[in-house]
Parts: structure tokens; C-alpha cells; sequence
């Protein structure tokens, strides 16, 4: 049975991007699409584009390389944005098939069709050769392409638009999510899911009719939503005055799905006066523990004996900062499994245990598999997500939301305290003193100069590793991925008792050290680490409390080789985290900065990881 789950996960391949999309018996403002593809972003962002079908029937496509504002500029210098129509799609990618140009980029149109996909089609070379023969011709390099120009070449043999679409569809193979329209039918939208997320918002009038990879495409005042199931068609018809989504299986059988109601859509999201969105959620980090905190505490996981965590990037490390002190103070078991490895081992799993599934974003492809498998299996399951309706909410037994809201820079930060913050109202309830915790988060906020000191230092260096013990590790570990995400300097992170088994060998008069060593159980071995580094000419960054200030300062190399010593609140081991992962957010994001780097959305990466 785990071998068919493992071969299904693999053959279901990679999907990422964002897709959008609109029917209306009103004519709707185009520039609504362009809106919605910034929600998107943080599903990919190298290229997007728009199209939507004209009063005359023909279809306006516009695409662009790079952001959606590149996308905003291009269409506002060559024309008005606010054109009115009644069907309009959107797309941003992140490319899988075929490079980032903009014949690559999405929509696709073959003849009269035009599509936006999100996901991967398998089969595409063989489709691709049969169409070749019968003589159609390529623009570009991309599967999704081979789906416009086959349901363009079966109208073309005779079928109507929605028989075109489903003889397409039997035909494809692969993960992926379609949306598809005609100007020859322009009271219909076509749209199928496998896998890659879709889901069906109704305006409150039932006028209008979206689909979406995400609700937070909808324009605000939709409440309304169907997520849609694998495999499910929806053909989505106005007659003028109301528009119906109709669902069917793949046989044709018409099947009736829920609808999910008072959803919230984002509608607008503003960066409320700060300069980039990760400025912003890091800001929002303090309230957000003591909110999730207090609001979760009621939910307790506390009678499990046994936790296995599974996740992935900084969800992983939440956990793993987490597992401490569940082994520490509550006895708990805990283990920590990285979810694109756990899949691919023949984990052995126990019926006591319960497996928690971590994910920001909910969508996470290897997370979620993790979690198929661990469910096909018949184990306990539980998530803890950032996104109620996310894949991984619905699939586990059970779910709690870190309550962190909307995280929009595609690099985590308030969604990880949140995560780790939850992780301890549901296990150590009573535990953590969240008006203390707060107030202190903020004041390393204000000690933003003095970070911004180390920063311009920083930059200058291209190894750069993080050093912890213990709880410190896990904090270790989310600074060297911050670092190395944000400012693409290669960060690494070692517990301070493995720099001597070969880690060591790499220190010299270019190395930065950064250590987290406030005055607790562990200072005096992370200290003889620091000491070892600065013996051989290292440089190290001390992250230490207020009142050690005395202590650290005998320690003379230190003092004299270190290239700084930065100084947090006075804590205990439940609340120095919480001061040093906003410290290290801040850090990479002041380093960042100074770098010129796009924060919000560093290269080669995307905020929802739908690939494996
Ligand atoms: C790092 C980061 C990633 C995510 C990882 C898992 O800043 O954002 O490492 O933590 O891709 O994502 P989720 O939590 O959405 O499953």
C-alpha cells in the first residue's frame, strides 16, 4: 500500500502558479484581474499574464516578464486598464515547462480558445507530436500551450466548445488545474482540477462567478465558495441575467458539492505605511503570539503522549524548536520529520501517535503527501495551518489555525512564532507569559539601529553561520534560511557542539559567527564554541541579554575580536525564541535591504511550495 501512495505522490508531479478568472452577466472592471494576480504573486512571479474577450468577440491578451506591476505598467502605457467585460482570465507563473519569455507566459491561445493552467501535463510530447502531424504550429515551449491547441483542434473537427474541453481532458495526463474560455461561446467558462487547487467563488447576487487557485483572488464581498475536488469539471453559463456553476465527474454525472459560506476574501491587502510587506508582518509578529496564544490555549493536544511533526523550511523548524520543549515540560515524545524526506523513507508509524502536520500555507505538495500517506495508512492526524480552507486543513482529522493572517512575503516570519506560539498553547497551556513576550519582541524592534549597525557589517561576508544549543538551534536554523533566502549569501546553521566534528575546519578571518548565547544552561559550552571560533581568527556576533552585559565582557577575545555584541531583554528559556526570531528576521531583512534585494520576493522562489 505505501509504494501505490508513494508512486501516486510521484506521479502526480509538480504545480505551482496562480490562476484567476471571471464570468458576469455585468461587465466587469478588466483591471479587477490585474488585482487579483497581486494577491497571486506568492504563488510564483517571473512572468503573468491577462486576457478577456471584447464586446466584438475577439480576445485582448496581454503578458508580461516579471511582476504583476510590470504586467499594470505595460497595459496602462499602451491603453486604459479599466476595460469592462463579461469573461476575463489571469495567470502568474512560476516556471516548471519551458523558460521564463513571453510566449511561455500564460494565458495560451490557440484559434478562438484561450487558458490558463497551473500544474504539469505529462503526456504533453505525445499530444504535441499528434498535433504537429495534423498540422498545427507552436509559439512556444510549454504543455499548457498543447491543451489551447488540442481543444482548438477538436472544435475544429467539429465539436462544440464544451465537447472540445472534455475530449481534451480525457486525454491529458498529469496534475493540473484549467481554466478555459472560447470568444466563439462567450457565456461560458470551462474549468477542471486535479490536484492543484481551484476553487469557485459566487458573487451574493449570483451575477458573477470566479474561480481561483486561492479565495484570496476574489474581489472583496464574495462570501461565497465551492472548493472543487480532484477531478471534478465545472462548466460555468450565463443566460444574461445569472450565472451557474455546473459540476460534473469525469463520466458526466452532475454532482453536487457544498458551498462554503461567509468566506473571507482579502479583497484589498495594504502594507499599512510600511515599506515592504516583511517589514510589516514582522511588526505584526508580538501581537500575534499573544493572540494565538490566549485564543488556542483552550484546544489542548496536552493527553498526547506521542507527537511526530511533519513539515517543511521554517514550518520544520517551528516544530523542531517546539519538540524541546514538549520533551522538556511536557513529556512529551516528539519527533521531527522533514515532510519531502518522511514520504520517501518507510517511516515506521505507531498507532499512539499523533502526526502533526505544520504548513503555513496549508497548499505545501510534500507536506501534503506526507500527510496523504500517513491518512491511507489509518493514523491520527492533525494540522496546524495558517489557511482554514487549505488543502492540509481538509484533508487531516483535525486542524487548529495559527491565527497569523494573511502572510504575504513569501519568506516566513510572523507565520513561525505564530506556529511555534500555537504549538505551546496546545501542549503548555499555562506556560508562557505572552504580555512579557510581546513587550519584549517589540523592544527588539526598537532596537532596530543597532541591527542595522550589524547588518552593514554583515554584508561584506559570504559565509556566514548561525550557532545554537538546544532551543537555540531551531532558532539557528530559521536565521541561516532567512539569511540565505532573502539575502542569498550562503548562510549555514550548527548546534555549537558540532562546530568541533568538522565544521570548524572552515573558520578563518572571512567567517561571521552569529551566536545566540543569553546567560541560561547553555551559555558557558555556546561561549567555549565562540571562543574556539575567535582562536582562530573568526568573527563572532554575540546575541545575549541586557543583564549579562558584565559577564560577556570579560570574556576579552570576544570583546576585542567581535564584530558585535547584540543585546536582548532578559528572559527564560520559553521566551528567548520568541526575542530571537524576531532578531533574526530583522537581521536578514536589514541585510537584505541593504543589498538592494527584493524582500518580499527573493529569487527563484515562491511563497506557496507546490512543487515536489
Ligand atoms: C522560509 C519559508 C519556507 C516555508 C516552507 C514551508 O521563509 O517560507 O521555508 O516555510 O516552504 O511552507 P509552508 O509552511 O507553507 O508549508
Amino acid at each position: 500500500m505505501q509504494n501505490d501512495i508513494i508512486k501516486m505522490c510521484l506521479d502526480w508531479g509538480c504545480i505551482m502558479c496562480g490562476i484567476v478568472a471571471f464570468l458576469s452577466s455585468n461587465k466587469v472592471n478588466t483591471s479587477n484581474l490585474l488585482e487579483s494576480l497581486s494577491r497571486l504573486e506568492y504563488r510564483g512571479y517571473d512572468s503573468c499574464g491577462i486576457a478577456y474577450i471584447n464586446d466584438d468577440n475577439s480576445i485582448y491578451i496581454r503578458k508580461s516578464v516579471g511582476y504583476v506591476q510590470d504586467l499594470k505598467n505595460d497595459i496602462a502605457n499602451n491603453g486604459s486598464r479599466d476595460t469592462l467585460s463579461h469573461v476575463g482570465i489571469g495567470h502568474t507563473r512560476w516556471a516548471t515547462n519551458g523558460p521564463v519569455t513571453i510566449e511561455n507566459a500564460h494565458p495560451h491561445t490557440s484559434g478562438n480558445i484561450c487558458l490558463v493552467h497551473n500544474g504539469i501535463i505529462e503526456n504533453y510530447e505525445e499530444i504535441k507530436n499528434n498535433l504537429v502531424e495534423a498540422g498545427m504550429c507552436f509559439y512556444g515551449n510549454t504543455d499548457t500551450e498543447v491543451i489551447a491547441k488540442l481543444i482548438d483542434h477538436n472544435k475544429k473537427i467539429g465539436m462544440s466548445f464544451f465537447n472540445a474541453f472534455k475530449a481534451c481532458i480525457s486525454k491529458l495526463q498529469g496534475s493540473y488545474s484549467l481554466v478555459v474560455i472560447d470568444s466563439d461561446t462567450p457565456n461560458q467558462m470551462l474549468c477542471y482540477k486535479n490536484v492543484a487547487p481551484l476553487v469557485i467563488g459566487i458573487s451574493d447576487d449570483s451575477r458573477s462567478i470566479y474561480a481561483a487557485s486561492d479565495i484570496l483572488a476574489f474581489p472583496q464581498g464574495i462570501k461565497r465558495c465551492i472548493y472543487a475536488e480532484d477531478q471534478d469539471i465545472i462548466q460555468v453559463v450565463s443566460d444574461g441575467n445569472t450565472v451557474s456553476a455546473n459540476f460534473f465527474d469525469r463520466n458526466m454525472k452532475n454532482i453536487e458539492r457544498n458551498i462554503s459560506q461567509d468566506i473571507e476574501s482579502a479583497g484589498e491587502i495594504h502594507k499599512d505605511g510600511f515599506e515592504d510587506y516583511m517589514l510589516k508582518e514582522i511588526h505584526e509578529e508580538s501581537g500575534i503570539v499573544k493572540h494565538v496564544y490566549d485564543k488556542i490555549k483552550h484546544k489542548s493536544l496536552a493527553h498526547h503522549r506521542k507527537i511526530c511533526f511533519v513539515a517543511c523550511g521554517t514550518s520544520y523548524y517551528a516544530a523542531v524548536l517546539s519538540s524541546y520543549y514538549l520533551e522538556k515540560y511536557a513529556s512529551v515524545q516528539a519527533r521531527c520529520e522533514i515532510a519531502s524526506e518522511f514520504r520517501y523513507r518507510s517511516p515506521i508509524m505507531e498507532r499512539d501517535c499523533l502526526y502533526v502536520f505544520i504548513s503555513q500555507s496549508g497548499e505545501t505538495l510534500d507536506t501534503l503527501y506526507a500527510l496523504k500517506m500517513v491518512k491511507a495508512h489509518g493514523y491520527n492526524t492533525f494540522a496546524l495551518v495558517n489557511n482554514s480552507h487549505s488543502a492540509i486543513a481538509r484533508e487531516a482529522d483535525s486542524y487548529s489555525n495559527v491565527m497569523a493572517g494573511p502572510e504575504i512575503c513569501v519568506a516566513s516570519t510572523k507565520a513561525f512564532v505564530a506556529q511555534f506560539a500555537s504549538l505551546m498553547a496546545l501542549f503548555m497551556p499555562e506556560k508562557l507569559d505572552t504580555n512579557n513576550i510581546s513587550k519584549n519582541m517589540d523592544a527588539v524592534l526598537q532596537n532596530n539601529n543597532d541591527i542595522k549597525t550589524l547588518a552593514d557589517k554583515i554584508i561584506s561576508y559570504k559565509n556566514i553561520v548561525f550557532i545554537g544549543k538546544c532551543y537555540h538551534y531551531a532558532i539557528a536554523m530559521e536565521g541561516a534560511l532567512k539569511m540565505k533566502e532573502l539575502s542569498y549569501i550562503n548562510a549555514q546553521a550548527y548546534c555549537s557542539g558540532e562546530m568541533k566534528h568538522g565544521p570548524i575546519a572552515t573558520v578563518d578571518k572571512d567567517l561571521c559567527a552569529i551566536i545566540f548565547a543569553p546567560k541560561d544552561e547553555f551559555f558557558d559550552k555556546t561561549i567555549t564554541t565562540a571562543e574556539e571560533i575567535t582562536a582562530r581568527k573568526g568573527n563572532v556576533v554575540i546575541i545575549t541579554n541586557k543583564s549579562n552585559k558584565e559577564i560577556i565582557e570579560q570574556y576579552s577575545n570576544i570583546k576585542s575580536q567581535s564584530s558585535h555584541i547584540s543585546y536582548i531583554s532578559d528572559g527564560d528559556e520559553m521566551s528567548y525564541p520568541f526575542y530571537e526570531a524576531i532578531y533574526v528576521h530583522l537581521l536578514a531583512y536589514n541585510v537584505a535591504k541593504k543589498m538592494g534585494k527584493n524582500v518580499d520576493k527573493p529569487r527563484n522562489l515562491a511563497k506557496s511550495v507546490t512543487v515536489e
